[in-house]
């Protein structure tokens, strides 16, 4: 379903792709290779974004992105030290990268990551020249028993708090419903359209700028994609799933095109 939006307040659109733990270098480079065959790169009024492992990083930056941009799926909150396996901000600038993940939710399951270190990994990530994508979304049970708002206006709560209201000024907002992750059972037109408004105006409240960008996550396809970039509040998307398959990143890309236009 899609839901209204006035014409006159177009904001641009970014379209971020989430590879997570998927494709080594070369499959990598394909895979950017048919993107910008098929026409899924940015122009002035569209993003887009792909966030692969680490270790495709280096050999896309080096490769030409065809105008997508790089970005990785998470930092760590120090600049440097004895960190065995994490990877920090600076690093990441350093191979490319002008955007980050942070506070996935397979990262606040897996890992057990609290909003506050990833207020400081947003906080950190910024100060480096990093533009971070926090995200933030409600469990089934959550939102089955009414509390959707209440968990993600505590989760942006902390998150500010740590980090302050001026980073995530400059951040995007990624909503993640739990529930909507890989299970291509995504929120419909209307539920993201108001949790997306009232998002923005808890932002405003609480003295964070009412234009950060907030996208939607959670199984984004090319069938839906239209409905969602039809809702005013709905500034992009972040996509897993379909962020693999090039036609059907091309076809979420080229939807975004047509909202903006
Ligand atoms: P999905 O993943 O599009 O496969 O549901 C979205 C995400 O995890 O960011």
């Amino acid at each position: 379903m899609a839901c209204q939006r006035s014409t006159t307040e177009v904001r641009s659109t970014l379209v971020v792709g989430n590879w997570k733990m998927n494709l080594l270098r070369n499959e990598a480079l394909d895979l950017v290779a048919e993107l910008g065959r098929l026409g899924a790169v940015a122009n002035e009024l569209v993003d887009v974004v792909i966030c692969p492992p680490f270790t495709a990083l280096t050999s896309l930056a080096d490769h030409g992105m065809h105008g997508i941009k790089l970005g990785a799926q998470n930092c760590h909150f120090s600049q440097k030290g004895a960190y065995t396996g994490e990877v920090s901000a600076e690093m990441l600038c350093d191979v490319g990268c002008s955007y980050v993940i942070i506070g996935h939710s397979e990262r606040r399951r897996d890992y057990n990551e609290t909003d506050a270190e990833i207020g400081r990994k947003a906080h950190h990530a910024l100060q480096v020249g990093l533009r971070p994508i926090i995200c933030v979304g409600e469990l089934l049970e959550e939102r089955q028993s009414g509390k959707t708002l209440e968990v993600l206006f505590r989760q942006i709560d902390e998150i500010v708090e740590t980090a302050g209201a001026d980073v995530v000024s400059k951040s995007v907002i990624a909503y993640e419903p739990v529930w909507a992750i890989g299970t291509g059972l995504a929120a419909t037109s209307a539920q993201v359209q108001d949790v997306h408004a009232a998002i923005r105006a808890h932002l405003e409240e609480i003295t964070v700028s009412g234009a950060v960008p907030i996208l939607y996550g959670g199984s984004v396809t090319a069938a839906n994609a239209a409905g969602l970039f039809s809702c005013q509040d709905v500034d992009g998307a972040l996509v897993g799933g379909a962020s693999l398959k090039a036609q059907e990143f091309a076809q979420i890309v080229h939807e975004a095109r047509q909202r903006t236009r």
